[in-house]
């Protein structure tokens, strides 16, 4: 592995940037809209507007509110509107994060002290969670010393509620659900399990992450949403990504809490540092004022109207691409998504192939596994690809099928295998290896 070294000089500005440059062009072009994953795309304007407010903050540390009082008043008015946004009153309080992952490390730590203060006795918590929960939570139980308990969904990819019923012991101090799920797209049961945890005393949080700024804007429109938020008596805190559906750059999410008395518990206090008492509310320490400075214009920019139109050309441009996808013989939409996330399955044809083929005609999409799917996170932007993405689709699947699965390159034997080897230790070990593999110089 050979090793580079910083430049003995620098070079001009204009040369820096027109490398930076030439390094995209071999990355994918989310503008077009022929990405259905990582990037939430509302259109240029709002694009525009999100650079702007982040620049103008660019350099400003939210780690003092002191020295920036204006990073303070941002973030506490942006958590007190999205709070309204999800049935919370004014006790209902939050805190800014760089993302999901730190939103719900932030949730299952405070679950871990407040459990700690009501009930010592237990050395090893357990959180309960459907197997479809997103794997920011197994992280988060693998970094704070919990035990994650994982248990089946139902026929439309829906947490079983029975079945995590079953699983609640005298160590249970936690439940995670979805509104909606990373994989399929569906809102998990909240109201039942509200039920349950208020009867159980346990510690209800809904990871909105992904759902949380289409659901709201898609209820008031007139489509049937299950109620998901803090209008459930038994939900203790939320995460919601203003990175996701609020169209803001990466580094920008929200953790919720029903009441100051639980977020305090996850908020971190050393007070005999010689550097000073050391007071943060989240994981990081410094906290990018462009984040916040961009989520607060994103909601001041767009606002409700904003939203609305957005969720809703969403929303319409999904039910068009699902429709135009059952059309396509072989093919079907995993259980019954009601806002703009959804999977496409097959029992004729082999996916992984088809989103190969797929990508040979400049589409990118996502595979899944458990069972064999493709995933479709579909942005405002969208409207424009319906008609050549179900063209492309058509074309591909008719390909691909009766091909002998043999066949398989590339993502489809990647996703074939990992899929189906049983022994999980070995994809584990297969991981690892391609992560190293990847984050060395080449
Ligand atoms: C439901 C859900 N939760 C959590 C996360 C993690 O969010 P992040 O990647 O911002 O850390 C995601 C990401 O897609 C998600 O879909």
């Amino acid at each position: 592995m050979k090793q580079i070294s910083l430049p003995k000089k620098g070079i001009s500005k204009e040369e820096v940037l027109s490398n930076l440059r030439s390094f995209k062009s071999g990355d994918a072009d989310w503008h077009d809209g022929r990405m259905f994953g990582l990037i939430y795309n509302a259109g240029l304007d709002v694009e525009e507007m999100v650079k702007e407010a982040y620049a103008t903050y660019m350099f400003e540390n939210a780690l003092s509110p002191f020295a920036f009082p204006s990073l303070l008043k941002m973030e506490t008015e942006f958590i007190s509107m999205v709070s309204a946004l999800f049935g919370g009153d004014d006790e209902t309080v939050g805190s800014m994060t760089s993302g999901g992952t730190e939103s719900i490390l932030m949730a299952v730590k405070a679950a871990r002290e407040w459990a700690r203060a009501k009930r010592p006795e237990i050395k090893i918590p357990e959180l309960i969670a459907p197997i479809t929960i997103h794997p920011a939570w197994n992280k988060a139980a693998d970094f704070l010393g919990l035990k994650i308990v994982l248990t089946p969904v139902d026929e439309e990819f829906k947490a079983d509620v029975k079945a995590m019923q079953e699983v609640i012991n005298e160590n249970t101090i936690m439940l995670g659900a979805s509104a909606v799920t990373y994989p399929h797209g569906v809102v998990d049961p909240i109201n039942e399990l509200g039920a349950i945890a208020e009867e159980k005393n346990l510690w209800l949080h809904v990871d909105a992450c992904l759902g949380g700024y289409i659901l709201p804007f898609l209820r008031t429109s007139g489509y049937d949403i299950p109620p998901f938020d803090f209008s459930v008596p038994g939900v203790q805190s939320m995460s919601v990504d203003i990175h996701k559906y609020g169209y803001t750059s990466k580094g920008a999410s929200t953790v919720l809490y029903r009441n100051k008395e639980l977020r305090q518990h996850q908020f971190f206090v050393y007070t005999d540092w010689p550097g000073g008492v050391y007071a943060t509310p989240c994981l990081s320490g410094a906290r990018p004022g462009g984040a916040i400075a961009s989520a607060w214009a994103m909601l001041h920019y767009l606002g409700e109207e904003g939203f609305l139109k957005l969720a809703r050309a969403a929303r319409e441009t999904t039910l068009g691409l699902m429709e135009g996808i059952r059309r396509i013989p072989g093919l079907f939409i995993l259980g019954n998504p009601p806002a703009t996330v959804f999977a496409f399955g097959s029992n004729e044809i082999n996916v992984y192939k088809l989103a190969v083929k797929l990508k040979e005609r400049g589409w990118h999409i996502d595979s899944q596994h458990r069972p064999p799917s493709l995933h479709m996170t579909i942005s405002p932007a969208h409207e424009k690809i319906i008609e050549p993405f179900l063209k492309d689709l058509q074309e591909s699947a008719k390909e691909v099928s009766g091909t002998d699965s043999g066949e398989a390159s590339g993502m489809a034997a990647l996703y074939g295998m990992m899929g189906t080897m049983p022994d999980r230790k070995m994809a584990r070990t297969f991981a690892l290896q391609y992560l190293n593999d990847l984050y060395r110089l080449k």
